[in-house]
């Protein structure tokens, strides 16, 4: 099991980080543009603060499949290892993740809403496929049985690609989406405090601490 911060809040990402077994950070130009930071700016921070070793998932703002293999090559040069290149599942999207993939930079596709975009993105290459979660609650589209058939896909075609799942509002999306299997999932930086607080683990330290505190001489 993988989580991943879907943020580019320096701040959020390091105090995450601090706490939680994080496996890395993606980013979208969405995100990007909601830290006020240019993207090099905002990429080298990120970068530093996660270290060479966890995974930062970069996309690409063309729309060209030609422009966005360029793209991919100079945020791959930029970022160091450990990068992943993020490419829409569009027509042009899918001869950019083969081209990309075959040039050995490693792909998330992006913005997918059916299962069957996720397998093709595999075929074509890519290490990841991430599923809109919430957006496809948005529209009664069942993001959590997307995100789950798309996994079966994977698994029962042996392809060489995992569903990463994004966009979430709720943990109860993360949690089914868990629970079907898919074991890579991104999340806003406040999901890794909801998704394990609970008063009564306050309570029982609490307890724990009032009453070993005499006792406890070490
Ligand atoms: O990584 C992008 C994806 O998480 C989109 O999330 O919240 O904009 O639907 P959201």
């Amino acid at each position: 099991m993988r989580y991943l911060i879907d943020s580019a809040d320096v701040e959020a990402i390091r105090k995450t980080i601090s706490f939680y077994p994080v496996a890395g950070v993606t980013t979208n130009p969405s995100i990007v543009a909601k830290s006020g930071k240019d993207l090099k700016t905002v990429l080298t921070e990120v970068r530093s603060v996660i270290g060479p070793q966890r995974m930062l998932h970069v996309q690409v703002l063309a729309l060209r499949a030609e422009d966005m293999s360029e793209e991919a090559k100079r945020i791959r040069d930029f970022c160091g290892e450990n990068t992943y290149v993020k490419i829409p599942v569009t027509e042009e999207g899918f001869a950019a993740i083969q081209k990309v993939s075959a040039a050995g930079i490693p792909v998330t596709a992006t913005a997918i809403f059916t299962p069957q975009q996720a397998l093709m993105a595999a075929v074509a290459g890519a290490k990841f496929a991430a599923p809109y979660v919430n957006r496809l609650d948005n529209i009664a589209s069942g993001g959590v049985n997307v995100a789950a058939e798309a996994h079966r896909l994977l698994q029962m075609h042996g392809m060489d690609c995992e569903v990463l799942a994004a966009s979430f509002k709720t943990v109860e999306q993360i949690h089914q989406v868990i629970m079907a299997g898919v074991s890579c999932v991104t999340i806003q930086p406040e999901f890794f405090a909801k998704l394990t607080s609970h008063p009564l683990t306050d309570t029982a330290v609490a307890d724990f601490v009032s009453q070993g505190k005499r006792y406890y001489n070490l």
